[in-house]
């Protein structure tokens, strides 16, 4: 049985005392659900008061993104791995489609930082998905394919363990417009295959795969009552703690 995944992705939103204020809030109100894991995704500079803020509470924390280089050094501007565990993280999200998009991230780079993440021991997020030409083109599943296998490159049985699949398709985040879950349950079984194909049928079968673009309460059920959605990862209906508990309780 795969356990589901509810992560909320902060994004570039949210001072200090905005993001405690909504972590804070939302502690309560996501209490009860051991039905799934709940993550927060805070900017950086919230992530120590976060973590310190939700200690004991079953909400964990995951930072947005990492440094190729697995350990501190000198590498101005670059927050490594072993810094984000320091702090009290347990996730982290790699190759966000913004990130691929406006700051050049490679799938060569998005396995480097799925590497660090797995090296300090933390559980990467690991995001891929189409853009809306390529979906138009009939490419979809080629980028996805080719985007899974990339990131996942070299990984060992092991630490496949520590590794969670966003599908989130470009053209579905932060537009309104999601996938229908036909549409999401379809790339997911594709995911799983592809991955049963590559990693073999066990791991391809505990391998938690979220959905994520444009997840709001009023489609989270709908998304999750199909076999091969095992979570949601969620932008800005992630942003307000009543509206992402919302979809944290969904059942
Ligand atoms: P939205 O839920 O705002 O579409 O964002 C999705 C996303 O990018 C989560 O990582």
């Amino acid at each position: 049985m795969r356990k589901s995944v509810i992560a909320g992705n902060w994004k570039m939103y949210k001072l200090l005392g905005e993001a405690i204020e909504t972590a804070v809030s939302l502690k309560p109100l996501v209490a009860n659900a051991t039905h799934c894991e709940v993550i927060i995704a805070p900017v950086f500079t919230a992530l120590k008061t976060v973590c310190d803020r939700l200690e004991g509470s079953i909400i964990k924390v995951a930072a947005q993104d990492c440094s190729i280089e697995q350990k501190h050094g000198a590498h101005t501007g670059e927050i490594a791995a072993d810094m984000i565990k320091d702090v009290g993280c347990s996730h982290i999200i790699v190759g966000h489609s913004e990130r691929r998009q406006f700051y050049g991230e490679t799938d060569e780079t998005v396995n480097l930082k799925t590497k660090a993440c797995l090296e300090v021991g933390l559980t990467a997020i690991v995001c891929i998905g189409e853009k809306l030409a390529e979906r138009e083109a009939g490419e979809a599943e080629d980028i996805v394919k080719t985007q899974l296998l990339g990131a996942l490159d070299s990984l060992t049985v092991t630490d496949m363990e520590r590794i969670i699949i966003a599908y989130e398709p470009v053209w579905a985040i932060g537009t309104g417009q999601t996938a229908t879950p036909e549409q999401a349950q379809e790339m997911h079984a594709f995911i799983r295959k592809t991955l049963a194909e590559t990693q073999g049928k066990e791991i391809a079968e505990a391998t938690r795969i979220v959905y994520g673009g444009s997840v709001k309460p009023d489609n989270i059920k709908g998304l999750m009552n199909n076999a091969d959605i095992d979570g949601a990862l969620v932008g800005g209906a992630s942003l307000e703690a009543e509206s992402f508990a919302k979809i944290v309780n969904y059942k």
